[in-house]
């Protein structure tokens, strides 16, 4: 067996076969074995409950799973669980949270969670005629949806509208149903994808009763959720006066800081090279608590940086300002989260994280989500504007290094007191430690 080869009946195999087939691919086939066995969890219920999240699982990928104390929200303290692997995003996270708690804390100003679906399909008949069918058309596609929207609607969701879009300028034929829909305290995407693939069902039933005679004008060309999400955005903000800003400003006097962060905000809002990195920073809080509470943070992605670019040009998604003495910050986003449904109820640690975050409703974990996120881009561009972010990272960065190389106590402390007034890098760590053991 080369790693060449095809294998077939991969996922007939049982975990155990897998693992060790997977395991002789490695030099050490023996140790690539016991280790992907000891990143298993001990309980067998749990286990297999986790396993099969997905498909062809193995084993488990740990991520470090950490808190971000004291960021509040709306006058309410909450202490945030994140899942993240970069150093340094949970430490600047909390530190910009309790700046911003002492002075406040981030207030939720706009709040929408309006999901989109669509079907699309192409019709080759007389276009006045489907215009002209449409409103029967609706009533039938609505009348349909109402016995799998039951249960939304008593929660209090359901479907909002549901619309026919000509899209035959940009694709000959193309039509869309645009449905808006509701949905509590669920993402949703089941729930929307259901309703939109019973939508296709009958309108192709539909046409074909209506029109039993004729060859096929109608072709459905798929059902699916849109993860762009303009209507289901969240706006968080804080506040605070110039002279406040001392204990952040390192060395600069507070009125040049706080000129500096805004200058760095406005380059983020007109250069797209900044503005992705500037993002990124955002979605570093966003995704680590997105992660830990279950919620799916590629959907988030993509709704974020398509809103970035809603008005053609890449912009960052967060403002900054300074008015009759005051700071703002302020950052708009789209996140289509849940708190109920989904893995949110069968990852361990995701359903302790909402117990953690005193199961908020969606509307509350977007919040919360979106302070983080806001958290965490202030502490960049603080750090970027005064000290740069790599003195940061350095301790941190250091001992990784530390625990890659195996060190033993002793080597570690000299090495920490060496490094504390110079530069890290992999090698100089190394060439240091050469030198203390010879
Ligand atoms: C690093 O993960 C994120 C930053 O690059 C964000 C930024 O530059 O604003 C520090």
């Amino acid at each position: 067996m080369t790693t060449n080869d095809i294998v077939r009946g991969f996922s007939k195999l049982t975990e155990e076969e897998k693992r060790n087939f997977i395991a002789r691919l490695c030099n050490d086939s023996l140790q690539a074995e016991d280790r992907l066995e000891r990143f298993l969890m001990e309980d067998e219920t749990e286990r297999s409950h986790f396993l099969e999240l997905s498909e062809n699982t193995i084993s488990s990928f740990h991520t470090p799973y950490g808190i971000a104390p004291n960021v509040v929200v709306n006058g309410k303290v909450y202490h945030v669980p994140m899942a993240i692997e970069e150093s340094s995003v949970v430490a600047a996270a909390s530190h910009s949270a309790r700046f911003w708690a002492e002075r406040g804390g981030f207030r939720v100003t706009e709040l929408s969670t309006v999901k989109l679906g669509h079907v699309y399909f192409r019709w080759f008949g007389d276009p006045a005629y489907i215009r002209e069918r449409w409103h029967q058309l609706k009533l039938f596609l609505l009348e349909r949806l109402k016995k799998i929207t039951s249960n939304m609607v008593r929660r209090g969701g359901g479907i909002l509208s549901l619309e026919l879009l000509d899209e035959t300028i940009s694709i000959v034929h193309l039509y869309k149903l645009e449905l808006k829909v509701e949905t509590i305290n669920s993402m949703g995407a089941n729930f929307v994808n259901t309703c939109l693939e019973d939508m296709a069902e009958a309108l192709d039933l539909f046409f074909t009763v209506d029109d039993i005679t004729s060859e096929k004008k109608l072709q459905v060309a798929m059902a699916i959720l849109s993860n762009y999400t303009p209507e289901c955005t969240v706006t968080v903000e804080a506040s605070c006066e110039i002279e406040h800003l001392k204990p952040i400003a390192g060395r600069l006097p507070v009125e040049v800081f706080a000129d500096k962060l805004c200058l760095a905000y406005q380059i983020a809002q007109n250069d797209p090279s900044r503005a992705v990195t500037h993002n990124k920073g955002i979605m570093n809080g966003v995704d680590a608590v997105l992660m830990a509470t279950g919620n799916d943070y590629r959907a988030a992605e993509a709704a974020a940086h398509a809103y970035a670019a809603r008005d053609g040009q890449y912009r960052a998604l967060s403002v900054c300002s300074v008015n009759n003495g005051m700071l703002a910050i302020k950052l708009t986003i789209p996140l289509a989260v849940g708190t109920v449904g989904g893995i949110t109820n069968l990852h361990p640690l995701a359903r302790l994280s909402l117990e953690i975050l005193g199961n908020p409703t969606a509307k509350e974990l977007m919040g919360i989500v979106a302070s983080v996120g806001l958290a965490s881009n202030f502490a960049a561009i603080r750090s970027l504007v005064t000290t740069g972010i790599q003195k940061g990272h350095m301790r941190l960065h250091l001992s990784n290094i530390l625990n890659m190389l195996n060190v033993n106590n002793g080597q570690r402390e000299e090495a920490e007191l060496y490094f504390s007034n110079r530069k890290v890098s992999f090698n100089a760590v190394k060439h240091f430690l050469h030198e203390i053991n010879h």
